[in-house]
């Protein structure tokens, strides 16, 4: 079936169809992480549609809206190859005509964490994400792990406004060394590339600690946040970045974790890497 290629709100109304549809909010600059998101949605529906939108309202007044890659023709053909029904790739007048006064509050969520280093961003997220949801109806929608927050922002926004759509979440996929995929790695020169190994080894080595001293036949009782904590720091200390948070998270709220806490938890770093600013996270289970 031919991609439809749908630049506005009446296009995409006819591109969409009836039925049930899946859809993966992108920014675009598509890599194999996309992929897999495109992959797990047309496991979960007959036809799928992908947005391509740099969405200004995300972005502060200091970082890289203007120069976030655009490279539409190529994610096209990534769509086409991915077998997508549908692309929606408005232009910022489409989502944003004048005169706009509503958007969403992510609440005090959306201000600790990633928020409180990049105020107002979960705000933009998650008014884009709405429009998005109110525009194409989807039944699904599918996102990655390795934006944790706004996941679970995401996931609340659903809850708390009773929206009827499903969401998935898919985890992180890395270079074979370690590397969580992103669209902003391509800023990276290769030594930054290298230095930025370092946030994958912090994680990873927290998750051992984790797995090794959280096992039940260790009979011990396992590392707590703050040993945690300090693992993946150490992986950190001397590498030429800047970190801005290493934090441990209840998943579902993003507030921190006290030193009891049991269950699921995310060790979650940002983190300037020459000019690029990353995120990455992993999933950690303390007992
Ligand atoms: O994760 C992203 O690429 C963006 O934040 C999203 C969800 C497409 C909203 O603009």
């Amino acid at each position: 079936m031919e991609l439809i290629v749908a630049r506005n709100r009446a296009d995409l109304v006819k591109a969409r169809g009836e039925g049930r549809v899946a859809l993966v909010p992108t920014m675009g600059a598509l890599h194999e992480g996309h992929r897999a998101l495109i992959r797990e949605a047309r496991e979960l529906a007959p036809r799928v549609v992908v947005s391509i939108f740099v969405n200004p309202l995300q972005f502060g007044p200091a970082e890289d809206f203007s120069r976030y890659p655009r490279t539409l023709e190529a994610d096209l053909d990534v769509c086409r190859a991915e077998g997508v029904r549908a692309v929606f790739t408005p232009q910022a007048a489409e989502m944003y005509p004048p005169g706009r006064q509503v958007s969403v509050s992510s609440g005090h969520m959306g201000t600790i964490v990633e928020g409180a280093v990049r105020p107002g961003h979960f705000d933009g997220v998650l008014t884009v994400v709405l429009k998005l949801f109110n525009l194409v109806r989807p039944d699904v929608a599918v996102f990655g792990q390795k934006d944790a927050q706004q996941l679970a922002m995401i996931r609340r926004m659903v809850a708390d406004l009773d929206l009827p759509i499903e969401i998935a979440g898919i985890p992180t996929v890395r270079e074979p060394d370690g590397l969580a995929l992103s669209s902003r790695n391509r800023y990276l020169s290769p030594d930054e590339r290298h230095t930025a190994l370092a946030l994958s080894r912090a994680l990873f080595a927290a998750e051992t600690l984790a797995a090794e001293t959280g096992a039940p036949e260790s009979g011990a009782a396992g590392a707590g946040p703050a040993r945690i904590k300090a693992a993946a720091r150490a992986e950190l200390d001397g590498a030429d970045l800047a970190l801005d948070y290493l934090v441990l998270v209840d998943p579902a709220t993003f507030a921190e974790v006290g030193e009891s806490y049991t269950g699921e938890a995310i060790l979650a770093v940002a983190a300037k890497v020459g000019g690029t600013r990353l995120i990455d996270n992993v999933v950690l289970r303390l007992s």
